[in-house]
């Protein structure tokens, strides 16, 4: 044996125990690739007191090899926001880093490509808020965590999809300026008499899921169950069985155990829920994010052995952001 395979031999050996929260599924030939890199990261974190925030689209070994936070982007902003560390590498996209860097800055955050975007992020601009605020005086903007911190500025307050209706009510305003996602307003609309308004951003992943593939669903897998995420589009909404984030989905699951369920997410969640919920089987139809996929173990693993990239907000903008972020935050 290889001065290398000795040392992923050794490196499997030490990381044994967290084999078994995936070994349904990763396959031990898999695993055996990434031995070093997630043994070198958790190396990585003790030295340079680092956590990792994981967002539930992360690949499971990420989400279940090295990350100390898992969950839907409203978990990671509320544990960002109370994380005792020197560094938090964001293994997720760009606004959910600079989210995490205006809740805590004290904090350097870490993301591990800097191209890992969000089509949401990018249909809108501060520009195009101010704009909107023109059109509509005095009507309040709730923007979407899916933003940049410049958009986040010009806004009074941010929701995710984990609590969109209550922030929108929580304004006691007739009407609402909801942006940047056009579907998840809809979707919203039909939950509340608050009067909203939208923009025409959409989701890349899921503006892909249709009410016809719903159907062959249910045709080819008898009494699966159907969730969607509130970024689908509304007529997919509503002809799932249930809409909610991502973590309400994983909340939906591990109390109702359907037998068979299917989530209209990204795809990686299907494997990250599976794993821990061995008696439900997952349909599994794959739509990626090109985005949350740039990051993976090696570049998590450079991230902290070169402390890049670290994710800064401009100082012009870092208050009025991270005030419409904690007011979200402040809404129970
Ligand atoms: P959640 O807040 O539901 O995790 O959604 C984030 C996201 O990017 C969905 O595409
Ligand atoms: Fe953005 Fe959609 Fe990717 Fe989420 S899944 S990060 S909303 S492009």
């Amino acid at each position: 044996m290889g001065i290398l395979q000795n040392q992923t031999a050794e490196s499997l050996r030490r990381i044994a125990a967290l084999y078994e929260r995936v070994k349904t599924v990763i396959p031990p030939m898999e695993w055996a690739t990434f031995a070093d890199d997630i043994d070198a990261i958790l190396r990585l974190k003790e030295q340079r007191n680092a956590i990792i925030l994981a967002h539930n689209y992360q690949t499971p070994e990420i989400f279940h090899g090295v990350a100390d936070i898992r969950g839907d982007s409203l978990a990671l902003a509320r544990e960002a926001a109370k994380a005792d560390a020197d560094v938090i590498v964001l293994a997720g996209v760009h606004f959910m880093a600079e989210t995490a860097k205006l809740l805590n800055p004290t904090s350097t955050v870490l993301i591990p490509d800097t191209k890992a975007g969000c089509s949401l992020a990018d249909s809108i601009t501060a520009e195009d808020v101010r704009l909107m605020r023109q059109r509509y005086p005095g009507v309040p903007v709730v923007t979407y965590v899916n933003t940049s911190a410049e958009v986040k500025a010009e806004s009074d307050i941010c929701c995710t999809s984990g609590n969109a209706k209550k922030i929108v009510e929580s304004l006691g305003a007739p009407e609402v300026i909801m942006l940047p996602d056009e579907y998840l307003a809809q979707n919203i609309a039909r939950e509340t008499k608050v009067k909203i308004i939208a923009w025409k951003g959409h989701c890349e992943v899921h503006e892909r899921f249709t009410v016809d593939d719903i159907a062959l669903f249910r045709k080819q897998n008898p009494g699966v169950i159907v969730l969607a995420h509130p970024e689908c589009p509304p007529e997919v909404a509503l002809a799932a069985d249930f809409s909610g984030s991502t973590a309400q989905m994983i909340g939906w699951v591990e109390t109702r155990k359907p037998a068979r369920v299917v989530l209209l997410t990204e795809c990686s969640m299907s494997d990250n829920v599976a794993a821990q919920n061995p008696e439900t089987e997952f349909i599994r139809p794959c739509q990626l994010c090109p985005h949350m996929k740039r990051i993976t173990l090696k570049n998590i693993r450079h991230a902290l052995e070169t402390m890049t990239y670290e994710v800064t907000v401009p100082a012009d903008i870092t208050e009025r952001a991270r005030m419409a972020v904690e007011r979200m935050i402040a809404v129970r």
